[in-house]
């Protein structure tokens, strides 16, 4: 059998390595977990996406009694943007979460609904979305969300 070999680089850092306009949008992140709606799980996650203008989008997760109805810190920021400002691609997307500790010392990722999400995007605005990914001991820094998805479906994939 032949197989398919994917070579994924994900950058490891301390927010200090990184730009200062990245930096930003990573405190930006921490922040939103403040506006975290999340009684039931209490881990509090807050996302933070920077747009081609230069202006920043908040979230944070929204969860609900009746399970399913949440929606994740990452989808409530994008479709947040997307909802307003629909001319405006996804640079940079931060991403941090509290748990009853505080900061995760881990970067949280992503779940795979918002990368699907993440990836409509890249697909829509052709333009990768780099991704920030905050623990209070390391900051995983990821190219595209096709790093998190390597094999994605998207509408080309139905031709
Ligand atoms: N959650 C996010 O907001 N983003 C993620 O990347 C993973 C999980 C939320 C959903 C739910 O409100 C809580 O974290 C626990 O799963």
């Amino acid at each position: 059998m032949k197989t398919i070999d994917i070579n994924i680089k994900i950058g490891v850092c301390q927010p200090d390595e990184l730009p200062l306009e990245e930096q930003k949008l990573i405190e930006q992140a921490i922040e939103a977990t403040k506006n975290s709606y999340s009684p039931y799980s209490h881990f509090s996650v807050g996302a933070a996406l920077l747009l081609n203008n230069g202006e920043v989008v908040m979230g944070a997760n929204q969860e609900n009694a009746a399970f399913p109805s949440g929606l994740c810190a990452e989808r409530s920021a994008i479709f947040a943007a997307q909802s307003t400002r629909p001319d405006q691609p996804i640079q940079t997307l931060a991403i941090a979460a509290r748990n009853g500790g505080g900061l995760t010392p881990q970067p949280i990722v992503p779940c795979g609904a918002c990368r699907q999400v993440i990836l409509e995007i890249e697909d829509r605005y052709k333009q990768p979305v780099r991704i920030l990914l905050y623990g209070t001991e390391a900051v995983y820094v990821v190219r595209s969300v096709k790093d998190l998805l390597p094999l994605q479906f998207v509408s080309d994939s139905m031709k």
